[in-house]
């Protein structure tokens, strides 16, 4: 029966969890308000805000689970990707108490966690399945064979899905980050009110960068064309007065072509490997538009689809301890001179 702690420090987000047996006793995450009035995440200070938060993180997730630090089995912890300051923090912390406690060291790739997700609640996924990853910062397709075998067999080539989402909020002028307050007012809006094109992209890979250029164009002219039209060039009043009017139905129609995008790259997928056990994971998959789209499409696929619970969706320990529940058991632990990485290739699992 072993008791993982698990630290997650590798964006603005400083979480704790323990694991027992493949079971979750603890989740805890503290957010870092800090960086919402910069519009984006800045390293710096998200450095040293883990660096207030991480004793009284680890300690709260201990207490809640009712577990000693002498009762801890293995230290996991977030190696990569991610701001290389915020995952310094956390590894330096994850090794210090190895090296004291004399505890084996579990190296965790943030992205393998995303998906492994899936496999903290009952019932879990079917292996083989496909888990489509979309959060801040990657947007990939998984072909997940078993809990440390898969492979990307897609993703973003400009920016991740996440990114979408906050680019375009931010450009209604909405804070960061924008993605769950395009997901609210998405909700009161018409879906089919504006149109935003489709990117042609080979294989199972996903391009934004085209949808968000189109977004810029589209309030630039107030709704009146989403090409680059210098003579339809609005006001910045009439701009504003626009987006004020009509919000709802611009995220709706902005939520609804990211979604579509997503879900036509899944379906290709799935039609291609003959894998129909779908799953989604990440930040992104919060959305509930892409959560009632995944439902949807797989009710017309024949497919079994899973969803993490939402607190498992966005950033959190509990999916780091989960993955260090599965690689203790492969006994796939590392030496206290591992380093950590700001980016690390998925071939590597
Ligand atoms: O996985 P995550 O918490 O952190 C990263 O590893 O990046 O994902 C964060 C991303 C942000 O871009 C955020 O806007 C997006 O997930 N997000 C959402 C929603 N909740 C979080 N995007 C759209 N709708 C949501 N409900
Ligand atoms: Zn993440």
């Amino acid at each position: 029966m072993p008791s993982i702690l698990a630290i997650e420090s590798s964006c603005d987000e400083t979480a704790a969890s323990i694991c027992r047996d493949g079971k979750i006793l603890s989740n805890f995450i503290a957010n870092q308000l800090v960086h919402e009035k910069y519009g984006g995440v800045v390293p710096e200070l998200a450095s040293r805000a883990h660096m207030q938060n991480i004793v009284p993180v680890v300690e709260a997730a201990l207490q809640e689970a009712g577990c000693t630090i002498d009762q801890v089995d293995a230290i996991a912890f977030t190696q990569s990707p991610g701001l290389i300051g915020s995952l310094l923090v956390g590894s330096q912390f994850a090794k210090s108490l190895a090296l004291s406690l004399d505890k084996p060291l579990i190296a965790v790739h943030h992205m393998q966690a995303h998906v492994l997700a899936n496999l903290i609640e009952d019932p879990k996924p079917d292996f083989p399945f496909l888990c489509l990853t979309v959060s801040g910062g990657h947007t990939q397709i998984v072909l997940c064979e078993s809990p440390i075998k898969m492979k990307v067999i897609g993703e973003t080539i400009d920016d991740a899905a996440g990114e979408a989402f906050d680019k375009s909020a931010k450009l209604l002028g909405l804070p960061y980050p924008g993605g769950p307050l395009i997901d609210r007012y998405a909700k009161s809006g018409n879906p089919d009110r504006f149109k935003f094109p489709e990117p042609q992209i080979p294989a199972l890979n996903f391009s934004f960068s085209g949808v968000k250029t189109s977004i810029l164009y589209f309030l630039q002219n107030a709704g009146t064309s989403n090409i680059y039209k210098p003579e339809f060039h609005a006001t910045e009043e009439e701009r504003n007065a626009f987006i004020k009017n009509n919000l709802p139905d611009i995220c709706a129609s902005i939520q609804h072509r990211i979604v579509s995008i997503l879900m036509n790259k899944l379906v290709k997928a799935s039609k291609e490997t003959g894998i129909n056990n779908v799953c989604i994971a990440g930040g992104v998959s919060a959305n509930s538009g892409l959560r009632n789209a995944l439902e949807e499409t797989g009710k017309k696929q024949g497919w079994k689809t899973h969803i993490p619970a939402f607190e498992y969706c966005t950033d959190n320990a509990a999916m780091i301890a989960i993955t260090g529940y599965y690689k203790f058991q492969q006994g796939d632990f590392v030496e206290l001179s591992v380093n950590s990485s700001a980016r690390a290739e998925w071939d590597e699992q």
